[in-house]
């Protein structure tokens, strides 16, 4: 996830104009094709998914099995490869669904979405890239919890443009 420096993933209105352009970060790789290269598939809010379809680029994550999470009867857009599906229901279920269709790393994306699943400790591994700005306001990455999260620094990079990199483990997770 890129995160404000006060822990926002998008202004309230969604926008995401407050990160760093291809121009800004030219040269430097913050290892996400790396990363996606590793994921067996991804888990995503309806908000985010819909975000990503308003780029108007094309479907990115070719035929990478993809979960839109959603409680509504939500129709996906016809033109979608068929390894985008919706699911509904618990987070414990949903994830005993992927594990028995032999996914074991899975990319979780969406405010609302990361916090429910760190909410019921389904989180192992956290990679938050710092982008340096304060929104002062936003949709927040985190949110309440039960119990605090203890987390392990596990990396940390950063480079020329600002960004800072830290990967956390999440301990004491249910899986
Ligand atoms: N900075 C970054 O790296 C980054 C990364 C990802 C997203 N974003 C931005 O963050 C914003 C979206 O985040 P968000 O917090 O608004 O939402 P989100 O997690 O993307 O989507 C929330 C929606 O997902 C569904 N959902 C979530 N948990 C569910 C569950 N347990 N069971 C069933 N459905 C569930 C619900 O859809 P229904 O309402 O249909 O039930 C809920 O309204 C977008 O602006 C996006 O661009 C930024």
């Amino acid at each position: 996830m890129a995160v404000s420096l006060d822990g926002f993933i998008a202004r309230e209105n969604g926008d995401l104009d407050w990160l760093p352009s291809g121009e800004d970060v030219a040269g430097e790789d913050h290892g996400y094709h790396a990363f996606m290269d590793t994921v067996d598939a991804i888990v995503m809010g309806r908000n985010t998914f819909e975000k990503v379809l308003s780029f108007g680029v094309g479907w990115p994550y070719a035929d990478k099995p993809v979960v839109v999470l959603s409680r509504s009867a939500y129709e996906l857009p016809a033109d979608l490869p068929d390894t985008v599906c919706v699911l509904g229901g618990t987070m414990t279920d949903i994830v005993a669904g992927l594990l028995q269709r032999g996914f074991e790393h899975v990319y979780v994306d969406g405010g609302v979405t990361v916090q429910h699943f760190l909410r019921d400790g389904l989180i192992h591994r956290m990679i938050l890239t710092v982008i340096p700005v304060v929104l002062g306001s936003g949709i927040p990455l985190f949110g309440a919890l039960a119990e605090d999260a203890q987390l392990s620094l596990w990396d940390h990079r950063s480079w020329p443009s600002g960004l800072v990199q830290l990967t956390y483990e999440v301990n004491g997770t249910n899986t």
